[in-house]
């Protein structure tokens, strides 16, 4: 069976891990997460990094720093996780749905100047496949409106947009090292903050409302309870984990492109014969071949797709249901226009298997099912 992700892994974990153990110190903000910490501010030139045990909990601290409150209104995509919703409806903010772009998946940002209202208080882009939003253009409604922008980045380590890494451009960024993703700790994120002014009140609201992280740079002489806040930093334990990754992202990461490309190459003909569709990186974007999908006809073509790569052993997965169609984004959101691309966009996508180690020969053979199917259709 070619699985549909394998967690990555380089070799080098255990060994770290072995270092947090003979440091005695497992907890959060050992020395394996400072290492990851600034490994994220050198490379994407946030000012502030700080691992969290998910990119959930980075998203629910960003709306506890952008202070969301009851009765807020956040512009957000309906095509992606619940989390990026989640964050803030347990804030009491009403979500605000817009539409989608057909070629990236993203947030359409033409959409989002006429979902604003006296409420609103920020814009949620999500980077889908880490490919990224049009941020220039949402960075500057943003401006014009006074509205935060918070950058759902969980599968944007690694890329770029004109030349800037994701989540490092809106007022705060979010990323994840889920099992699922580029670079993993099995669970994890991290919450990136542009101005330094923010960094302070993040710690606190990260160390469960204490000054701890003060305590321990030895500006204060005992820690105590000084806000709001809850536990979100992870152990070091899995902050050695994802630190032997991170040393060698770039390599990860030119692999993944590889395969990505290969895919791309061998599929062409498919899309020229107009059989189906392949994803669409614009000219200003870099990136991080998170993610390998093709778009179907319908979702019907697309389960007897599934189905074909299954009977040969691949494992092919769809993606998001959108939120507004699910009984709880029915409850906490509205839908701003029309859902011209959400829903039918959303039943042709098709996942195939991308993973660090994904092998040439395995994307030869995915792709040559792929044609088989499409010469019986
Ligand atoms: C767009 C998006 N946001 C947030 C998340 C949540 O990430 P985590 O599992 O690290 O909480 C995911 C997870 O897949 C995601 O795809």
């Amino acid at each position: 069976m070619i699985n549909f992700n394998i967690p990555p892994y380089v070799g080098e974990e255990i060994q770290y891990m072995q270092e947090a153990i003979n440091n005695k110190k497992i907890c959060g903000d050992g020395p394996f997460t400072k290492r990851c910490d600034r490994w994220i501010e050198e490379n994407t030139g946030t000012q502030k990094a700080l691992l969290t045990t998910s990119c959930t909990q980075a998203l629910e601290m960003a709306a506890l720093l952008a202070d969301i409150k009851e009765g807020d209104e956040v512009i957000i995509p309906s095509y992606t996780f619940v989390s990026t919703a989640n964050a803030f409806v347990l804030r009491g903010a009403k979500l605000v749905f817009v539409d989608i772009r057909p070629d990236t998946l993203n947030m359409d940002e033409k959409q989002i100047e006429s979902a604003i209202t006296p409420k609103t208080k920020a814009i949620v882009p999500v980077h889908y496949a880490g490919v990224a939003c049009e941020m220039d253009t949402l960075m500057n409604i943003a401006k014009n409106y006074d509205l935060l922008v918070i950058e759902d980045a969980a599968q944007g380590v690694m890329a770029e947009y004109k030349g800037r890494a994701l989540g490092s451009m809106g007022d705060f960024g979010c990323y994840s090292f889920h099992e699922t993703k580029n670079y993993s700790m099995g669970e994890g994120g991290a919450i990136l903050i542009r101005d330094q002014k923010y960094a302070e009140e993040a710690e606190i609201i990260r160390e469960k409302g204490t000054d701890r992280s003060r305590f321990l740079r030895g500006q204060v002489d005992k820690y105590t309870w000084v806000s709001k806040g809850s536990s979100y930093l992870p152990s070091d334990l899995n902050a050695a984990y994802l630190f032997a990754q991170l040393e060698q992202a770039k390599q990860i990461n030119e692999a993944r492109r590889a395969r990505w490309r290969q895919y791309y190459e061998e599929l062409e003909g498919l899309q020229k014969n107009g059989c189906l569709k392949l994803p669409t990186v614009p000219e200003e974007c870099r990136h991080n071949a998170h993610m390998f999908y093709i778009k179907t006809k319908d979702s019907d073509e697309r389960k007897k797709l599934i189905e074909h790569l299954k009977q040969n052993e691949i494992a092919a997965v769809f993606h998001y249901i959108p939120l507004h169609s699910s009984p709880a984004g029915k409850i906490y959101g509205v839908f701003h226009g029309k859902d011209q691309y959400t829903t039918k966009e959303s039943e042709r996508l098709l996942r195939l298997p991308m993973y660090y180690g994904l092998e040439e020969k395995q994307v030869y053979y995915i792709t040559e099912k792929i044609k088989e199917f499409y010469r019986a259709v």
